[in-house]
């Protein structure tokens, strides 16, 4: 498990934050509505996910252009056999608490009473 100090406001500005979770890269993504959390390195062959293009709603890999749902991780497109693997994202308070599970599926949704206007 990795705390962000200070995550919610620097995500949110800065759209995407890498950080390490018990020594594996993750990337963590202010995503519509939520924030997510996948592991930083392509389920395809390593490439740098949190170098990707952040379109509507997926990443894209800037190796070999597969496409992940930000969402849940699912391959949308590309040569990925497999979809990213998340990580949960927990607010507690200004930081961000990542993992330590890593899963598949959707990530924590930011609380009804912690949910941010992220414009
Ligand atoms: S390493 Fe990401 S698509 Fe190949």
């Amino acid at each position: 498990m990795t705390r962000v100090l200070g995550g919610v406001a620097a995500l949110l500005a800065e759209r995407r934050l890498r950080v390490d979770v018990d020594g594996r890269p993750v990337v963590l993504i202010a995503a519509d509505d939520a924030f997510v959390a996948y592991s930083a390195l392509c389920p395809h062959r390593g490439g740098p996910l949190h170098a990707g293009s952040v379109l509507e709603g997926v990443i894209v890999c800037p190796w070999h252009r597969s496409v992940f749902r930000l969402i849940d991780g699912a391959r949308v497109a590309g040569p990925s056999g497999c979809p990213v693997k998340a990580f949960t994202v927990i607010v507690d308070g200004d930081d961000l608490v990542v993992g330590p599970t890593e899963k598949i599926g959707p990530t924590e949704k930011i609380g009804p009473t912690e949910k941010k206007k992220m414009t």
